[in-house]
């Protein structure tokens, strides 16, 4: 459903002319209903492939390459198009869900803003509507959490909330960058599965973006690893750990905290 063909990424600093080259001829492909994790080190470019599917990318960005999802060329649209497939057809979960929240609005008003239907829909049904979606991300009192403030409930809840306005609008493909790393390791857990079920019985697609080696593999179809703005390596969670072809890949897998250090 979604082909990065080429990805290439170069940012030119206004003050300086300079230009850094971000992302080196990237391609990979997602089927329908897929999960990819997006893994490697900071600063390897992970946010910034994500920013070139949602063509977001900084002011001084030069892109190359090609990106379809089913079909369609993203970086061609434009207008109306372009509004309608980033509100309908993709969703993105950014790590500190602060970052999307109004910070002095309860969330049930954001629930309800960000609902495609709401708009047609009675107050009422909308409510109700917001009421079960956080129900279905695992939040038993949904009456009180609609009418809290983001300041007011804790990390875990609010990405639940920002997950259940992600599903809700049905989108094709999640763009989900470290959506657990701001979470403790307990909640980033319980966090991680819900995104994993809500997304599986939605047959959404899915790149998710870690540095939790672990986390992505329990989550995902496969891996690619990502090093200097190069796709290293792609493959299965079992291939990736098992055979890891890259010599980063294993300075990666050998990097991760070991709960049985017996089995090093
Ligand atoms: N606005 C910007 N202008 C210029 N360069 C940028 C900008 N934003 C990021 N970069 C550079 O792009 C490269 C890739 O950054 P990116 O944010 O994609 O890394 P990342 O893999 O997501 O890292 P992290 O795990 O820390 O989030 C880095 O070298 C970064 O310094
Ligand atoms: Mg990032």
């Amino acid at each position: 459903m979604l082909t990065i063909d080429n990805l290439e990424l170069s940012i030119t600093d206004p003050d300086t002319g300079r230009v850094s080259e971000i992302l080196r001829g990237n391609s990979l492909t997602l089927a329908a209903g897929e999960a990819l994790g997006l893994v490697g080190e900071s600063g390897s470019g992970k946010s910034m492939t994500l920013q070139c599917v949602l063509g977001i990318e900084p002011p001084g960005s030069s892109v190359g390459g090609r990106i379809e999802l089913e079909g369609r060329d993203l970086r061609a649209l434009r207008g109306e198009e372009l509004r309608r497939t980033r509100a309908e057809d993709l969703a993105l979960i950014a790590q500190n869900p602060h970052s999307v929240l109004n910070p002095v609005l309860p969330v049930g008003k954001y629930l309800m803003e960000g609902m495609s239907e709401a708009r047609s829909m009675p107050k009422a049904r909308a409510r109700l509507r917001s009421s079960e979606l956080l129900r279905s991300v695992g939040i038993e009192e949904s009456e009180r959490v609609l009418r809290s403030y983001p300041h007011q409930l804790s990390g875990g809840m609010l990405q639940r909330v920002v997950i259940a306005g992600a599903i809700s609008a049905q989108p094709k493909l999640l763009l989900a960058d470290e959506p657990t790393t701001a979470l403790d390791v307990t909640t980033q857990a319980e966090v991680a599965a819900i995104l994993d079920e809500k997304r599986r019985e939605a047959e959404m697609s899915m790149i998710f973006v870690s540095h939790d080696l672990d986390l992505a593999a329990a989550v995902c179809d496969r891996l690619a690893v990502m090093r200097y703005g190069e796709l290293v390596e792609i493959g299965t969670p079992e291939e990736i750990r098992d055979a890891p072809q890259h010599e980063y890949t294993r300075e990666l897998m050998n990097a991760r905290p070991k709960l049985h250090p017996e089995e090093a």
